[in-house]
């Protein structure tokens, strides 16, 4: 079968067409012929940066949807053909994948095969975000930086539903701003401070709920921005500078609190935990009507012209692959 691998970090040119044998599951695994798959940014951290990368070669890819092939050992609840979605650990821009059978979800037939590849990480993502960690409260306001990306198109959408007060997004251009506004925020702000224009549009209040996949300036502007008792939760390192730290001198005066989190940490930790997640997510995006618009798909050779547009800062939405 073809599959996407590189052999070094690099450029988008490091990924490669590669023929590799058809994996087959193992105990409490399902085989999934792929039709989809999604583009992270984590994907292209894997082959910048090394970011969860176990060994060389590597396959990017840590979303797909498609029909089940076969199911290994010991699974129960799925049958082969039917429409599944799976999270994985890598491995996703290929023919056929093999995911854990408790990653693995049946996507319902209201859901188009498309729509569940793009949306099953960033869901869970936003959902966790926001509920699990952040504990949003109604009536709170939320600060979500990316907020024209992936995550950010749902995640502005999922505080909206979940009763927000004002939600603010952060984008770097413009254009993107248009974007944002029609998917959940009230205010869209363009640019590195921020702060600045949070504390003008609350009266110097701040936010209750700030999240950050940036980190570096942006994740030090984000904590400057919530209001006392606020949360900022930190969930990517986009900027690629230095791991932040925090201490009781910073955080006692408006007595704010800082948090982290990762839906791979958390699925590579505790499975039950990424499905309970998961399923409480599209639930939600089922009620409330969420969506994600693909903005851009490639097929699965032209995967390095996915990765350069993720990386050009220019794109919305989500980004797909298209395998068959
Ligand atoms: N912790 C988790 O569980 C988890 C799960 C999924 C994704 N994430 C993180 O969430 C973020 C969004 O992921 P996504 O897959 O949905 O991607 P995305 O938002 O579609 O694209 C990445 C976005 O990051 C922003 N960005 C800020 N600094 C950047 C830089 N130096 N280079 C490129 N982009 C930069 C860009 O928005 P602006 O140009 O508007 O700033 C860009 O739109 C990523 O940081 C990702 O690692 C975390």
């Amino acid at each position: 079968m073809r599959a996407i691998a590189f052999e070094q970090l690099g450029q988008p040119d490091v990924l490669k067409v590669v023929n590799v044998p058809t994996p087959e599951p193992g105990p409490g695994q399902v085989a999934i012929d792929v039709v989809w798959s999604g583009v992270n940014f984590a994907d292209a951290k894997a082959r910048s940066a090394g970011y969860r990368v176990p060994q060389l070669p590597f396959v990017p890819g840590l979303e797909v949807s498609g029909t089940v092939r076969a199911l290994g050992p010991g699974v129960t609840g799925l049958t082969v053909g039917q429409h599944v979605a799976a999270m994985l650990p890598g491995g996703g821009y290929a023919e056929t994948v093999v995911a854990a059978a408790e990653a693995t979800f049946a996507v319902p037939d209201a859901l188009d095969l498309r729509d569940a590849a793009a949306l099953i990480t960033v869901l869970a993502t936003g959902y966790g975000l926001l509920h699990d960690v952040a504990r949003l409260r109604e009536g709170e306001t939320v600060l979500v930086q990316g907020a024209a990306g992936g995550v950010g198109t749902v995640t502005g959408q999922l505080a909206r539903a979940a009763g927000a007060g004002r939600v603010f997004g952060v984008v770097s251009r413009p254009d993107k701003a248009e974007h944002a506004r029609k998917f959940g925020y009230d205010e869209v702000l363009v640019g590195a401070d921020f702060d600045e224009q949070v504390l003008k549009a609350t009266d110097g209040r701040g936010v209750d709920v700030a999240l950050d996949p940036v980190g570096g300036d942006s994740w030090r502007r984000s904590v400057a921005s919530l209001a006392r008792y606020g949360r900022a939760v930190s969930y990517g390192n986009a900027g690629g500078e230095a791991p932040w730290n925090a201490d009781f001198a910073e955080l006692s005066p408006r007595a704010i609190s800082v948090g982290a989190f990762s839906v791979l940490t958390l699925g590579a930790g505790d499975p039950a935990a990424l499905r309970s997640l998961t399923d409480r997510a599209f639930r939600e995006a089922e009620r409330a009507g969420i969506t994600l618009p693909v903005t851009a798909e490639f097929p699965l050779d032209e995967a390095a012209r996915a990765h350069q547009l993720l990386e050009s800062r220019s794109s919305t939405g989500k980004l797909l692959l298209r395998v068959r």
